[in-house]
């Protein structure tokens, strides 16, 4: 099967970051088809072989085990094209046509890795020039708007060119490896299903912890912040999986229907709970593995005087028969204590308990997303006998370490979802309306924030954000894992 996939953005971060360092692994595992190319579109006036040896040069950032040798990335580097464009001429389009003529693909793919207020032009003139056949796919990346007015603008729009089943809207965190695993754990296993419910489960807490700042994206964070770079997609989409019911089957529309109840159950926001279940910080300076690191206000693009949240905790309710009460716990924020994404589940304890060791301790599932993934189930088992108390339960842990038990070389979530993309898998993509539901959601949480003077709470750099948040969770009578 040939295939052709233009990058719009091709010369952008998330090109370099984690785009081609996706293709060059299918390329290496030689899951990409024969006969593809990729073509690069940016605004510079670039050659084939400057663009080549632009990409070669990033790849100093990417992780020493997954840098191309030389030989490979001669190899590698023949599938790359560049197209040097200016999104909103018309006669630049015609051009791509006619080059993407030439060869006539199986499949096209228009990647689009732009600011999302190009999506519009560039899709009206992708259909003005002709290059919405049945034959392309189009991938867009997040976050698709700012609010709800404007992401269901852009979906309207990509809706007039491309039918739903071509269009691929894509959450990497969705092509994660652990993420994965959380289905076929639910989903392939009978073992937890009559666990996972409000009559065994006492709280589920989502994390995602970033060491990283803002970078080079000051510009783009201070008007995007943290709800809705993280929590209105990453974060949303760890809970539908969570708390979804069990899908028919596994067809795309099957698990999307489920994720979609799972956003329409979500617990509606009041002034009080707004207040009290919403917290948002901003980190200041402080160390990040032993290096001084600078506040968000003096990065490169930010305003000295920023109101833009670097962390978002709060509880909320999926309000349904399965999980009527159970608070769900989200946590997200840069330059805290540790890269760490993960899930835990917290089960209730015991109803009764016959060993005074047991007082207070519960069974805990935890899935591990990054640094590694994995999972571990947290039980008590008969400690050490010292006959003088031999009914002590000491906590012990079952652990599965996925990279350990697959292999390092295990596919990696944009290449997972590239692959995806060129097969026409709509699993793990969201649909237009999953989105706009979560957009819904959010919106209360923005519009508080915009009457509210009081601004993020600051949290210096490598700590687990402002102390509010262990407060919040501590009126449930519940603490993060970390703390207990
Ligand atoms: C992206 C966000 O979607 O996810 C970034 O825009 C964030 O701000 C990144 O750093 C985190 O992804 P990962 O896979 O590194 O956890």
């Amino acid at each position: 099967m040939s295939f052709d996939l233009v990058l719009f953005g091709g010369t952008g971060d998330l090109s370099w970051r984690k785009l081609m360092p996706a293709l060059f692994q299918a390329f290496k595992h030689g899951t990409l088809p024969e006969g593809a190319r990729i073509i690069g579109v940016g605004r510079d006036d670039l050659s084939d072989e400057r663009y080549r040896a632009l990409i070669l040069s990033r790849f100093d950032q990417v992780d020493l085990a997954k840098r191309p040798s030389a030989d490979e990335f001669a190899r590698f580097s023949s599938l790359l094209e560049f197209v040097s464009m200016d999104l909103s001429k018309p006669e630049h389009y015609t051009y791509l046509r006619d080059k993407l003529a030439q060869r006539q693909a199986d499949t096209v793919v228009m990647y689009l890795a732009t600011a999302p207020t190009l999506f519009t032009t560039i899709v009206e003139q992708l259909s003005a020039a002709g290059l919405n056949t049945p034959q392309t796919r189009v991938v867009l990346e997040k976050p698709l708007g700012h609010d709800l007015a404007s992401n269901r603008a852009i979906n309207h729009s990509v809706g007039q060119v491309f039918s739903e089943n071509q269009v691929f809207r894509i959450d990497h965190y969705l092509g994660k490896p652990a993420v994965q695993n959380l289905f076929a754990l639910r989903f392939g296993n009978a073992l937890f299903e009559p666990l996972w419910r409000r009559e065994h489960i006492a709280n589920i807490q989502i994390t995602i912890a970033e060491e990283l700042g803002v970078e080079k994206r000051g510009a783009f964070y201070e008007t995007t912040g943290a709800l809705r770079d993280m929590v209105q997609n990453h974060a949303l989409q760890l809970l539908c999986a969570i708390g979804m019911e069990p899908p028919i089957n596994s067809h795309a529309d099957a698990i999307r229907d489920e994720k979609l109840k799972v956003l329409r159950s979500l617990k509606p926001w009041t002034s009080e709970t707004l207040t009290q279940d919403v917290i948002r910080g901003q980190y200041g300076a402080g160390a990040i593995g032993g290096a001084a690191v600078a506040a968000y206000r003096d990065e490169l693009g930010v305003n000295p005087a920023s109101s833009t949240e670097t962390f978002v905790a709060l509880r909320t309710e999926i309000s349904n028969w399965r999980w009527a009460g159970v608070p769900f716990y989200i946590r997200t924020g840069k330059r805290l204590a540790g890269r760490d994404a993960r899930i835990v589940v917290n089960f209730r304890p015991t109803p009764h308990a016959i060993f005074n060791s047991q007082i207070g301790m519960a069974n805990q599932l935890v899935i591990n997303l990054q640094p590694k993934d994995g999972l571990e189930l947290h039980l008590l088992a008969q400690g050490q006998d010292n006959r003088k108390n031999s009914h002590t339960l000491a906590p012990v842990q079952l652990d599965l370490d996925f990279d350990k038990r697959f292999g390092q070389e295990r596919v990696g979530a944009y290449e997972r979802l590239l692959l995806d993309v060129i097969d026409g898998r709509l699993n793990l993509f969201v649909r237009s309306d999953e989105q706009e539901e979560a957009w819904r959601w959010v919106e209360p949480i923005l519009t508080h924030w915009q009457a509210d003077t009081l601004g993020p709470r600051p949290y210096a750099s490598g700590t687990w954000g402002p102390s509010a948040t262990s407060a919040m969770i501590a009126r449930d009578g519940f603490c993060w894992s970390e703390e207990c």
